[in-house]
């Protein structure tokens, strides 16, 4: 899969790239993340990319002609992308949000900065990206959550059976996880997990997941499709 980001902080995007799974998906070819500084698509000595807003108003707003001189060179360059900007008015990002835009071969994500980016740019855009109900500073912190989450869904990026067990698949929060030593200061490893009995384990698991999104996220367990193993779990 390939990712483009253009942004004024290009620093502060790349660490992305640097650390744990995401660096390793790079390294094997999984994913090629590529990063764009808006101000090298400025003319002008100073690399201006905002300006007073029309009409009037407090703060500044992103002006349109160095995104229509990026998208040339980048069209130009890779063809065209699917064009997410990341904006607090955007499409709630989820898990399943997040797999839709893993099954794209390439996406290009616009940060936004300022008040906001001058309207003309968003015939560019495919789909608007939102983190969560609040505004942050600018859209870098959305992008690179943008590439973590929908980097776990690229084939071979992490265990296919790790994802399925994650939070929020399927509408489940995960089971806890233990490691040794199996006692510490007198709390001990659940039995079950030590039993070697493949299928007490995952129906233990199933049950403490079904007890956690009970507790901690009822919305979700109403949403969640039941299946045989719930149903054994629920009544064991
Ligand atoms: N830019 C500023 N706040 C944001 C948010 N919550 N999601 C996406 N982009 C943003």
């Amino acid at each position: 899969m390939r990712v483009g980001v253009v942004t004024i902080f290009p620093d502060f995007v790349k660490v992305i790239k640097d650390y744990g799974v995401i660096a390793q998906a790079v390294e094997n070819g999984l994913i090629d993340i590529e990063i764009f500084n808006l101000r090298d698509f400025t003319t002008d000595k100073h690399k201006v990319v905002d300006d007073y807003p029309y009409g009037g108003g407090p703060g500044m707003v992103m002006k349109p002609e160095p995104f229509f001189r990026f998208f040339e060179f980048y069209n130009q360059k890779y063809g065209k992308p699917y064009v997410l900007l990341t904006t607090p008015q955007g499409k709630r990002l989820t898990n399943s949000f997040a797999q839709e835009l893993a099954s794209k071969e390439h996406i290009l994500i616009i940060c936004g900065r300022y008040e906001g980016i001058d309207e003309r740019v968003s015939h560019f855009v495919d789909e608007e990206v939102s983190i969560g109900d609040y505004v942050l500073t600018g859209g870098e912190l959305p992008a690179m959550v943008v590439i973590d989450v929908v980097s776990r869904f690229v084939s071979g990026v992490v265990e296919e059976e790790s994802v399925k067990n994650d939070s929020f698949y399927n509408d489940l929060l995960d089971h806890p996880h233990y490691t040794r030593p199996r006692e510490i200061e007198g709390f001990k490893v659940p039995e079950v997990l030590v039993s070697g009995n493949h299928e007490e384990v995952e129906l233990w698991r199933r049950k403490e997941s079904l007890k956690k999104t009970i507790l901690k996220r009822p919305d979700l367990f109403m949403k969640h499709a039941f299946d045989d193993l719930d149903k054994k779990a629920l009544i064991s």
